[in-house]
């Protein structure tokens, strides 16, 4: 039987593997601890590591993994910027997931957008306390607004069919444009710079690379329209989080709906509710009263849970039955279609 060693496990992880694991029998051991070099010495003796998207799979921690015999590790997330692509290549397989539910993520987008817009979040917290005023709770018609969609792979698309079922005009930039879809779902491609121009939203839904890190900062900001709405369900680390503090206190954005924070490994995931909260930058997002911030949850509902799972251990079975994974990463340009991986020539 191969031996799973299982990172950061918590306990709906647990529950959705085991139920998953009863069709592909691993020995999975959870461990609660993140994979960190000071605990990725206790895969000795595992033919597989499981890992999530705040798991460290920098080079040092990879070297180790090597030196302890893992030759595969299954990411169980989309995301893979927490991998060090050029010191895995040639040495350990990694395999993702990378749909389990667009739906889930381009849901929650909207559930930041609608609480953001008509503050039920507040609303909420006043009828409890018998406070039936309205001051401070004024929104904005979704109808007839203008919403801009930065990356219209899996979610992006799924959302913006949702916003033009609001009756929004839907605008979209994306480094590869889909021109029949867009066609055929009636959104306009523009320029980024165009996009930030026109739109009342803002969603990001491309990955972090290099090329995407901070492409919302300071210099795109100002090109946006006062009062912008900026929704990220994407990576932290596209926004570069102080020029958007500035903006806040402008009033130049409007508001912001934050499932993703560029420092959030420290935090999210975790309940740290008894702890002083050291990070001034995600102390000062706190103070505003139109940001709202949720801990990496887009993804969280039980129909993706169940095909995280299922896809996770479906990838280790293709592995050590000798196949190449249909959801390796690719080492050379980051795409699932990669010739050189689907021949199985990636390395
Ligand atoms: P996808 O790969 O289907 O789509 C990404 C799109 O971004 C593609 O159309 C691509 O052409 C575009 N893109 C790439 N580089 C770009 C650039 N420089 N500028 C503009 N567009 C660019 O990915 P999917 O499944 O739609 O996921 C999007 C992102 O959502 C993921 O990269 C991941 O970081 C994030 N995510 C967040 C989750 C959460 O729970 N908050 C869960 C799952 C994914």
């Amino acid at each position: 039987m191969k031996k799973i060693i299982f990172f950061d496990a918590k306990p709906y992880d647990r529950e959705f593997f085991d139920a998953a694991n009863k069709k592909h029998g691993y020995e999975i051991k959870y461990i609660n601890n993140r994979l960190l070099a000071d605990t990725a010495p206790l895969a000795a003796g595992y033919d597989a590591v499981c890992a999530f998207v705040n798991d460290d799979l920098s080079g040092p921690v990879a070297d180790i993994l090597f030196n302890k015999g893992i030759r595969v590790i299954a990411m169980r997330c989309a995301g893979y910027n927490n991998v060090d692509l050029k010191s895995v290549f040639g040495r350990i397989h990694v395999g993702r997931v990378p749909a389990y539910s667009p739906y889930a993520v381009a849901e929650h987008a909207v559930a930041l957008i609608l609480t953001l817009n008509r503050k039920t979040h507040k609303a909420y917290n006043r009828t409890r306390d018998s406070n039936f005023a309205l001051g401070g709770l004024l929104g904005f018609d979704l109808h007839g607004k203008t919403a801009g969609i930065i990356g219209t792979g899996r979610i992006g698309q799924i959302l913006a069919g949702i916003l033009k079922g609001f009756g929004m005009r839907v605008l979209a930039f994306d480094r590869f444009p889909k021109t029949d879809w867009a066609d055929g779902a009636g959104v306009e491609y523009v320029e980024e710079a165009e996009l930030y121009r026109q739109s009342d939203i803002i969603s990001l839904h491309c990955p972090l690379t290099p090329e995407t890190e901070y492409m919302i900062n300071a210099k795109s900001l100002s090109q946006m329209k006062d009062g912008v709405m900026l929704i990220n369900t994407s990576r932290g680390g596209l926004i570069e989080t102080k020029d958007l503090i500035d903006a806040l206190k402008t009033g130049k954005i409007g508001a912001a709906g934050l499932d993703v924070y560029e420092e959030e490994d420290g935090y999210f995931f975790e309940d740290r509710s008894d702890e002083v909260l050291t990070d001034d930058v995600l102390a000062r997002l706190f103070t505003f009263p139109n940001v709202l911030v949720t801990a990496h949850q887009a993804f969280f509902t039980k129909e993706a849970l169940g095909n995280i799972a299922e896809t996770t251990l479906g990838n280790l079975d293709a592995f050590f039955r000798g196949e190449s994974m249909a959801n390796e990463i690719c080492y050379h340009c980051g795409k699932d279609t990669c010739p050189r991986k689907t021949t199985g020539k990636c390395f």
